[in-house]
């Protein structure tokens, strides 16, 4: 009986101290929005560096933000890191996401800081990419058709059901050209612009980068996307030609946001000081899955990533793009008005 009560001791010890020691390094709730791709060595290398469990899910910029007003009340996840700017700063405003200064600020690009500023410190730039778009210059011969070279081409009537982008309400790439034409043409023009060009789409995706995909396999012709994700195909071999449209174009400021009342406070904070440290932000170019510009200016900028300096930038207005007013309204407009359209 008593060597028993031993034997039973000891099996109680390590059943009991099994999930301790697991508990003690803890867990953490990432929502990401980058390309899976990039998501998946960003977890490990964070779960190596610290010994945290890191649960992720990859969803679109637009998505995790209606998922974190919905969650409010209940926040399931601890950190969203990457998606564009305009959404962050969205969730910033509604108080959907938690103030934080890292002490990593002070290595930072002047365009991620401001970000942090523009947000009172509830969101911030981890890396900048500018809008363009990319053809399959295979297809392109084939159907004879002249290269397109500005956002004009792309109403075109040659181009009819031959390019591809998300929809606005799920891909903060496809609000960040919403939000480009706008500026660039004033807002009559570019609903315009966006509903000739509605003639001509073959499919609103919900990720933002997959039309640069389907532009690298043929099954469209043009895909318009953020232009380093159409770099990721070209380097993969595709034959795709990547386009700065002449008129100028938008950009994003890629950003994190810890969500308030994540439950993992301590861990997100963690992964924040991480995600902005230059180890950290070479893991997406070490990869070759990330060609953005990254914010930590100790980071490697990758050989391949489009030059922000070469490439016709409009003065994107962050601050009032990225307001709540202004983004509810300029979906609403483009769901009543673009997307109930016949083809
Ligand atoms: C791709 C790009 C990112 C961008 C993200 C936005 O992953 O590489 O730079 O921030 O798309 O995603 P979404 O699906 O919201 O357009």
């Amino acid at each position: 009986m008593k060597s028993r009560n031993w034997l039973f001791g000891i099996v109680a010890t390590i059943s009991v101290a099994a999930p301790l020691s697991a508990a003690a390094q803890g867990e953490l709730v990432l929502y990401c929005t980058v390309q899976e791709e990039w998501c998946r060595p960003m977890v490990t290398g964070f779960e190596k560096a610290t010994g945290i469990k890191v649960l992720m899910t990859r969803k679109s910029s637009g998505e995790f933000y209606a998922q974190l007003k919905a969650e409010a009340a209940n926040p399931r996840g601890d950190v969203w890191w990457g998606g564009t700017g305009d959404p962050h700063l969205q969730a910033a405003e509604e108080g959907l996401t938690q103030e934080y200064k890292s002490p990593k600020l002070a290595e930072l690009q002047d365009w991620a800081v401001r970000q942090a500023e523009a947000s009172k410190y509830r969101t911030v730039g981890v890396y900048a990419g500018a809008l363009g778009y990319s053809y399959n210059t295979e297809q392109l011969k084939k159907k004879n058709l002249p290269e397109p070279k500005c956002w004009s081409d792309l109403i075109k009537p040659a181009f009819k059901d031959e390019i591809q982008v998300a929809n606005p309400n799920s891909s903060g790439t496809s609000y960040t050209m919403l939000a480009t034409l706008v500026q660039l043409m004033g807002e009559d023009k570019a609903f315009d612009y966006l509903k000739a060009l509605h003639k001509n789409i073959n499919q609103y995706t919900k990720s933002g980068a997959a039309p640069a995909r389907a532009a690298a396999t043929g099954e469209s012709l043009v895909g318009i996307t953020f232009q380093h994700d159409a770099v990721v195909q070209a380097i993969g071999g595709a034959p795709v030609k990547i386009v700065s449209p002449c008129e100028g174009t938008g950009y994003e400021i890629g950003s994190m946001s810890i969500v308030k009342g994540a439950k993992n406070m301590e861990n997100a904070k963690k992964w924040y000081d991480w995600a902005l440290s230059p180890e950290a932000q070479a893991i997406g170019s070490g990869a070759k899955v990330s060609y953005q510009v990254p914010s930590n200016k100790s980071a490697p900028v990758p050989a391949q990533a489009p030059k922000l300096g070469e490439i016709k930038l409009i003065n994107y207005d962050f601050v009032k793009y990225g307001s709540s007013a202004e983004r509810s309204r300029l979906l609403t407009k483009w769901d009543k008005e673009v997307s109930t359209l016949p083809k």
